[in-house]
């Protein structure tokens, strides 16, 4: 997949100062009957960016993508594209996304091609070449004279997202574009998103599950019962996280920050950290506390693996510096939850090899989305 793909290029966009974002939302409220579904949410996207929606089922996030991509009227509040409002000016919003919907339907009983030159057409996509170009990019070149309905689920998702590529829009909305797809189909469209970032465009995609195309995203936002926990980049919340660690671990817990680039309200009251001071979730065998939990502070968890009784490590470690608890597996697996660093790490190494254990694997964490998550939200799912 590579090569020219004319018409399709926009150049690397740059933020400019004093340039809108790519996506601006503001105080969106939205209510049906007499639910809040959206409860002041507000969030940017910069130029460039590739954004993960991330939220449980009935977050509100196809209600949010429906109002960006002009299916659905905010009831209050603004959502702009590139600067312009969708509801004063849809049509202008229409022609610079490319919206794909949670379930997109495909016409069957034609080829790719002609699936794709019908579309181009639709849009009155004046540059014969684009079909062209649209298919190399997605490497849809073997498959289309294959009909639509001989496609499997991630050619199809891969042609839909060639279909909304076809009037060159610059923002692309994606509503869960990697769910049912093995995890081939998954890297295909994480490695065509990586592609289309660095062809200029933005990138915004949902998704509920955490781990899902987390490792493209340079930025989250996290939706829970209609409100926005937290969003920003990645490696502006996980600082956050470490600097608020630090405070607690010296008796000082602060509230997160608002100064990220958007944490609404709430989101001082759900950083209290609930899902993460007990330990490693879901985690079986042995554990003993150690030290001290500090509710509020990042968490992480470092696996080793050990050669003979993993037992062994647990009173070297436990109720060390940093260390939350400490846990041993039958596979010869310890589960240390601890709050330090990378310096913390290299201790611990250190002293269970002074001490003799015959240390064969260290395996720190490193889901920084994972964490995030669970360090934001409370767990509460409707
Ligand atoms: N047309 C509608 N009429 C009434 N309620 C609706 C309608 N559409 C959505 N809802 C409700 O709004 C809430 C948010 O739905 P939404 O589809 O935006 O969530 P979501 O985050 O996209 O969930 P999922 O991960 O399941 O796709 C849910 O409680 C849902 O039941
Ligand atoms: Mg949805």
């Amino acid at each position: 997949m590579q090569g020219e793909h004319a018409g399709l290029l926009d150049e690397n966009v740059e933020d400019q100062p004093g340039a809108p974002p790519a996506i601006r939302v503001r105080h969106l409220w939205h209510r049906y009957g007499n639910f809040d579904v959206l409860r002041d949410v507000s969030f940017e996207v910069g130029h460039g960016e590739i954004f993960g929606f991330i939220g449980p089922n009935g977050a509100g996030k196809t209600t949010t993508i429906s109002i960006m991509a002009t299916l659905l009227e905010p009831m209050a509040g603004r959502v702009e594209i590139d600067g312009i409002d969708v509801a004063i000016d849809p049509d202008e919003v229409r022609k610079l996304i490319g919206y794909m919907p949670d379930h997109a339907g495909v016409y069957d009983r034609i080829s790719v091609r002609e699936y794709l030159e019908f579309f181009a057409d639709a849009f009155r996509v004046e540059n014969i070449g684009v079909v062209d170009a649209v298919i190399e990019l997605t490497d849809l070149g073997n498959l289309q004279t294959r009909l639509v309905s001989a496609l499997s689920k991630g050619m199809k998702q891969r042609l839909q997202l060639a279909r909304i590529l076809l009037h060159d829009p610059k923002v692309l909305i994606l509503d869960e574009p990697a769910s049912d797809l093995d995890p081939r189909a998954r890297i295909e469209i994480r490695d065509l998103l990586l592609e289309l970032r660095e062809l200029g465009k933005t990138v915004f995609l949902s998704s509920h599950i955490l781990t899902e195309l987390s490792d493209v995203c340079t930025s989250v936002g996290i939706l829970e019962k209609g409100q926005l926990v937290i969003a920003g980049p990645i490696g502006e919340i996980a600082e956050r996280l470490e600097s608020r660690s630090r405070a607690a671990a010296h008796g000082h817990v602060e509230p997160a920050s608002p100064a990220a680039v958007a944490a609404v309200a709430g989101s001082a009251a759900v950083a209290g950290g609930a899902a993460v001071a007990g330990g490693a979730p879901g985690s079986a065998g042995r554990s003993t506390q150690g030290g001290t939990a500090i509710p509020g502070t990042a968490t992480k968890r470092l696996k080793l693996k050990v050669l003979g009784d993993a037992r062994q490590v647990i009173p070297l470690v436990e109720g060390g510096g940093g260390v939350v608890a400490v846990e041993a597996t039958a596979g010869g697996q310890v589960i240390i939850s601890h709050t330090g660093g990378d310096r913390f790490i290299a201790d611990v190494v250190r002293h269970l090899v002074g001490h003799g254990v015959m240390l064969v694997g260290v395996e720190p964490e490193r889901n920084e989305l994972e964490r995030i998550f669970l360090e934001y939200t409370r767990g509460d799912l409707q």
